[in-house]
């Protein structure tokens, strides 16, 4: 891998301490950091160099998957680390950075190779790309990128102006926008399974009667009032982490397809979803907002009663959605997709249900028929199970199902940071959302930000440490299907 200088802006934040920082030391363990590796972390306090390691470090014993108390490891991997003061808005401090990064290349002999990671709000993304490009950090003989965390914008709007902002300074294909559910292991696997030609026979409307994704949360709002009753279900999770998912699934890439083939392919799904119009949005949109309940034993108060947020927020904590994929593999098979905090289980998963074809024979009648079903689960655990129905021999002309599974054993699979951290490092874009499908994501979702907002979309209340309102399940219902593995 080329040698690289790794420029953190937000290096004493919450995001860098919990992630970034056991991410690195993770890779490093591995030998996946290029061997000539320099990091500069940047914040708004004064910090030795030593206080920055000794910082770190804390994040490492705190938060690292593995080797969280080998001293002699971590001493190596900070030895990488400088830190260097940063008022986003004051050029001296672009130019005493450029200073130190190339003290540091030149101490290193390395290329000026730059990877500035923005792990700070999206209200600073705009200037300090400008001072990266005014100060001269970026123009060197290396390559440099930018990474940046979500939010993407807050509407289509403010999202093709920040676009539009970021490209004065960087292209396209320097700019690496993190979605991190694109990062877990399992979603990277969809991209080969689905080219797999056993599942690819069957990833068609012929074989599939619906496919459910669910990203369901125990955690409530916790200390991020100001954000996320700015934002909502919606924005926080649906816009970006679901869609992408819903992409990923269903872009039928060919064998072999590099990243440029997997952006075309999920932009082409983008554009095959089928529109919702504002008067339309509740046929097919369910909103809600917890209530005081029982999460996993504990009881938890309601939404309006959380610090910070208004009582009279009407803000969505849950979304449930019915999609449609309008292109010759999809056409008619319904997506059912739903998020939500303080449900009943903290569950990442995708539901692919076959149809019964079975119905057709003359078994059509037997008990204990359930159809066949392919459960990708993505988090807290890692795993794919294929249940398909058998006869039971004990009991004739009965259906028993049977199962089939893989699981992964949690402290082999890595944190998703660690993947997207090792792509960025390499300059592979395949797990980073595009612009195309940012914007086109936004174009989609418009029309339900702007129900919300007018209110055309009633706001169902539901009752923390349960699977959201009922109106989630009637969703389904009008269809004939139920949402599976909610007990
Ligand atoms: C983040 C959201 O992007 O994803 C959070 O801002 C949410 O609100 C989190 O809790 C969920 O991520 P994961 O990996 O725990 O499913």
């Amino acid at each position: 891998m080329e040698p690289t200088t790794f420029v953190l802006f937000g290096a004493t934040g919450d995001l860098a301490k919990r992630k970034i920082y056991p991410a690195l030391y993770n890779l490093y363990i591995d030998r996946k950091l290029p061997q000539s590796f320099s990091l500069v972390g940047l914040g708004r306090r004064e910090l030795s160099d030593e206080s920055f390691q000794a910082n770190v470090e804390q994040s490492i014993r705190t938060f690292s998957r593995r080797e969280a108390n080998n001293s002699a490891l971590i001493k190596d991997f900070l030895s990488a680390f400088r830190y260097s003061v940063l008022d986003i808005g004051r050029k001296e401090d672009y130019r005493k950075l450029l200073q130190l990064i190339e003290q540091r290349e030149e101490e290193l002999r390395i290329p000026p190779n730059r990877l500035f990671y923005l792990s700070v709000g999206p209200e600073f993304f705009e200037t300090i790309a400008a001072g990266i490009e005014e100060s001269g950090l970026g123009s060197a003989n290396g390559w440099r990128r930018l990474v940046i965390e979500k939010p993407f914008g807050h509407d289509l709007q403010s999202a093709r102006d920040l676009n539009q902002k970021l490209s004065k300074a960087f292209a396209e294909h320097e700019i690496y926008r993190i979605d991190h559910y694109l990062g877990k292991p399992l979603v990277q696997k969809l991209e080969i399974l689905q080219q797999n030609p056993v599942l690819n026979a069957l990833w068609t409307n012929r074989y599939i009667a619906n496919v459910q994704i669910t990203a369901n949360e125990t955690v409530g709002v916790e200390e991020r009032a100001g954000y996320y009753d700015h934002v909502g279900a919606v924005r926080d999770m649906f816009q970006n982490h679901m869609l992408q998912l819903l992409m990923m699934l269903t872009s039928h890439l060919p064998n072999n397809s590099d990243s440029e083939m997997v952006r075309f392919k999920k932009k082409k799904v983008m554009e095959a979803l089928e529109p919702l119009q504002k008067e339309e949005v509740s046929a097919s949109i369910i909103r809600g907002q917890y209530k005081a309940g029982t999460v996993q034993g504990k009881p938890v108060i309601g939404y309006t009663s959380e610090p910070g947020i208004a009582s009279t927020s009407m803000n969505d904590t849950f979304i449930a959605a019915k999609l449609q994929i309008d292109d010759f593999f999809w056409r008619g098979v319904p997506f059912y997709i739903r998020t939500g905090k303080r449900m009943k289980e903290k569950s990442t998963r995708i539901v692919i249900e076959f149809k019964e074809l079975l119905k057709m024979s003359s078994q059509a009648n037997a008990e204990g028929k359930s159809p066949n079903l392919l459960v990708f689960e993505i988090s807290p655990n890692e795993g794919i199970t294929l249940q398909l129905n058998t006869r039971d021999p004990l009991h004739k002309g009965e259906f028993k199902p049977i199962q089939m599974d893989f699981h992964e054993s949690r402290d082999d699979v890595p944190e998703a940071y660690e993947n997207l951290i090792y792509d960025a490092l390499h300059g592979d874009p395949t797990f980073f959302a595009h612009w195309d499908e940012v914007e086109l994501s936004w174009k989609w979702v418009q029309p339900i930000l702007e129900a919300f907002e007018e209110n055309l979309v009633p706001l169902h209340r539901y009752e923390a440490g349960t699977y959201g309102p009922a109106e989630s399940d009637a969703l389904l219902a009008k269809d004939g299907y139920h949402w599976w593995f909610d007990d």
